[in-house]
């Protein structure tokens, strides 16, 4: 799914999630962990900040292990319960319910000291787009839950996924549109493919995506595509045209296949397990 964002939906999609953030305990933010900081919008810090936060690192099968483990790290020193996820998988889900217990347990208490019982915690899930909050909120609540109808006291139309007697969700995803001012951001948003690619000059941005590859996983391009991984990025590239036999009319190498390949494999996680952007120190 590709947004287009203008002013009228940034302002409509903040208004409603400063009127959504109002019925929760507990923001549960996606961040795409190969971009965890790209792939945010910190507007959420200042729109969420008396609430319980918690950052599920969102594609985590396509991330550097040690990266996203660092990044977990950073996270978890600025305040945040960190899970780490593959959302397709209901492998990571059994962690996330003792997690949003552990980050809701000052709300728990004081429900408790005032003798309020068995009122779940209520969350919602926010993110960027393509980010995996649908994927997520499915395998999360499966197919058991049960939605509950309109509450007092809820706006009207509002769902409620129960998931658990302790937890219930909000069945929208709150949508937070990408900071695109960065140059860098910007290009590792489209790396990830979160803006249309028609838009984009795919052989620079591959020029770009092998640069970091050269720089930070030195092997990758070799052991994938047999190229000299030492010469310049454009060189690289026609390799990679030359090898994957990437050719155009009157047998001219093709650059723009080659850089598409490149692109496609990395998205897919063929070039292995890659992060493009590091925690500082
Ligand atoms: P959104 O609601 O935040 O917009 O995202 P959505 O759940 O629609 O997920 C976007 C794409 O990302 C989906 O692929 C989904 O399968 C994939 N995805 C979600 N979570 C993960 C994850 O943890 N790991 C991996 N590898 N993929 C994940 P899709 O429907 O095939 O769309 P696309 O691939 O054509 O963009």
């Amino acid at each position: 799914m590709h947004f287009q964002w203008y002013p009228g939906h940034m302002t409509k999609a903040k208004r409603q999630m400063q009127e959504d953030i109002k019925l929760i305990d507990l923001v549960i933010e996606l961040v795409d962990a190969r971009i965890p900081l790209s792939s945010r919008n910190p507007d959420i810090d200042e729109l969420g900040k008396q609430k319980a936060r918690l950052i599920l690192m969102n594609k985590a099968d396509l991330a550097n292990e040690e990266q996203t483990r660092k990044w977990s790290e950073y996270f978890r020193n600025k305040g945040f319960y960190v899970v780490k996820l593959d959302a397709r998988s209901k492998a990571g889900m059994k962690s996330i319910n003792d997690v949003i217990m552990e980050a809701c347990k000052e709300k728990i208490e004081r429900d408790r000291r005032r003798g309020i019982k068995n009122r779940p915690v209520r969350a919602m899930v926010v993110g960027i787009p393509n980010v995996g909050k649908s994927t997520f909120i499915n395998t999360y609540a499966g197919k058991a839950c049960a939605k509950t109808g309109n509450k007092p006291g809820v706006t009207k139309g509002k769902q409620w996924i129960r998931l658990n007697k302790n937890v219930e969700l909000l069945d929208t995803p709150g949508i937070l549109w990408p900071k695109f001012e960065d140059q860098s951001v910007g290009l590792r948003l489209a790396l990830i493919g979160s803006i249309k690619d028609e838009i984009l000059n795919i052989d620079e941005l591959s020029l770009e995506l092998i640069r970091i590859i050269q720089k930070n996983y030195p092997g990758i391009l070799k052991a994938r595509y047999e190229v000299e991984e030492e010469r310049e990025a454009v060189e690289v590239l026609e390799q990679i045209a030359r090898n994957r036999n990437c050719v155009q009319k009157g047998n001219e190498l093709d650059y723009s296949k080659a850089a598409l390949l490149v692109i496609d494999e990395f998205r897919s996680g063929r070039l292995g397990k890659i992060t493009l952007e590091f925690p500082e120190g």
